[in-house]
This record gives structure tokens, sequence and C-alpha cells, in this order.
């Protein structure tokens, strides 16, 4: 695989991942996808990890696909999904080797997948989620900022890209680039996105600050 961290795939051998949906996704998806029919939406989950955004949506009856780089975190979220007899398409994929064709996707959720990567790669994964796309499609992309407690800890590979990170709700989740908000938007700008809202959420966890932006944007 080209970009997928081998981390990830011990994590969900060995740990429970999160199961539910998160409110700021429910409210995307609710806001522009509830009043259409459903089963003719597809829905991307970029990177499932325990498949709580993939089983939301196949559960709300969207036309659900998903992928990650974990064999095992695939696996779980297929027998979930099984075990609640719920569809969804659901591979095992590098982010950077994706068999969609495209402008195929109505709207791409991205819950803090990208960021978890070497910054040269998440720029090629926006470029992607963009090809996949179809013209008016949008991207709901959650990301962490500078704020969040582990920035500047561990290994730092490239400008406010680190890890083996020591601190915080990161620490022991492979690599995480933490982002700037005008390197955010220039980016999604570069790449052709348009309406590009970025939002912030700053909560503490376990006494560790987390702070995301939560991004909406449109091809
Ligand atoms: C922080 S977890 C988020 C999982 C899920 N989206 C959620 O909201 O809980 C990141 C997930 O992305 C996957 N991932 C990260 N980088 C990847 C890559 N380059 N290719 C494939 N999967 C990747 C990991 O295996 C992991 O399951």
């Amino acid at each position: 695989m080209k970009s997928f961290d081998e981390v990830w795939e011990n994590i969900h051998a060995t740990q429970e991942w999160g199961k539910y949906p998160s409110e700021q996704v429910i409210r995307f998806v609710a806001r522009n996808y509830y009043g259409k029919e459903r089963h003719s939406i597809k829905m991307l989950d970029f990177g499932v990890g325990g498949g709580n955004h993939t089983w939301y949506l196949a559960r709300e009856g969207f036309d659900t696909y998903g992928f990650d780089g974990s064999k095992s975190a695939v696996e779980k979220v297929k027998e979930r999904l099984k075990a609640e007899e719920l569809q969804a398409d659901v591979r095992v994929r590098d982010a950077l080797e994706l068999d969609y064709q495209m402008d195929f996707f109505d709207c791409i959720i991205d819950s803090a997948t990208i960021v978890s990567n070497m910054y040269g790669n998440i720029v090629k994964m926006y470029q992607e989620t963009y090809r996949l796309l179809k013209q008016g499609g949008k991207l709901y992309s959650i990301t962490f900022t500078t704020g969040t407690t582990g920035c500047g800890t561990g290994i730092e590979l490239e400008k406010n890209t680190f890890k083996d990170i020591t601190e915080g709700s990161l620490k022991g989740r492979g690599t995480c680039h933490f982002f700037e908000k005008e390197e955010l938007n220039s980016l999604l700008e570069t790449i052709g996105f348009q309406k590009i809202i970025i939002d912030s959420l700053r909560f503490t966890d376990r006494e560790n600050i987390v702070e995301q932006f939560l991004v909406q944007a449109e091809k």
C-alpha cells in the first residue's frame, strides 16, 4: 500500500473503535440529504474505522460505500452491517489506490482520516475526493488544528506533522498533520473546491484539548 500506516491495522486488530456517528456529521447529512431520494444518493465514508458513519449512512437508507486500509477494521464493519441486515460496499483499500469511478459520489465524509497522513499525501487525498465527487457534490472533512494537545510532541516528520505523539487523544494513533486554518482553506481552494466553510470545534477530553476544523465544501 502506498500511504496506509500499519499502525492502524494494529489499532483495529486489538482495540474497539467508536461505533456511533458524530453529531456534526449527522447535522451535515440531515441538512443536505434527508429531503432527497436517499437510495439514489451515493455516500462515501473515507476511512471507515469502526464503521460509525458507514453504519449510520446505511441505516438512514443512503447508497453507502466505504473503505479503510485496515483489514481488521473492514472485517468488523462488515460483520456489524450483516448482523443488522444493512447494506454497504466496504472495501480494504489504500486511500491513494481507490478504484471508484470519477464523478461518482454525491457526498464524501472524511472523519479524521485524511489528516492522519503526511502532507503530500493529504494533498493527493483531497484531490482524490474532488475527482470522485459529482459536480455539485459535497465534502465534509474533520481535521485537527495546531491547538490540539499533542501537536509539537513525538517525532516531527515535516512542519506540523508528527508521529509517535506522546500526549493527548492522538497518542498512539500514528501520524497526524495539525492544520492552520489558512493553510487548509488555500489547499481546498487550489484544488478547486467552492463554497468552503471551515468551522472550529474545541473540547476537553480527559484533560486534553481537542480542536478540530469542520470543513464543508462543494465541487
Ligand atoms: C482517526 S481514524 C477515523 C475513523 C472513522 N472515520 C471515525 O470517524 O471514527 C482514521 C482511519 O482512517 C484509516 N486510514 C488512515 N490513513 C489511511 C490511508 N492512507 N489509507 C487507508 N486508510 C487510512 C485508518 O485505518 C483509520 O481507520
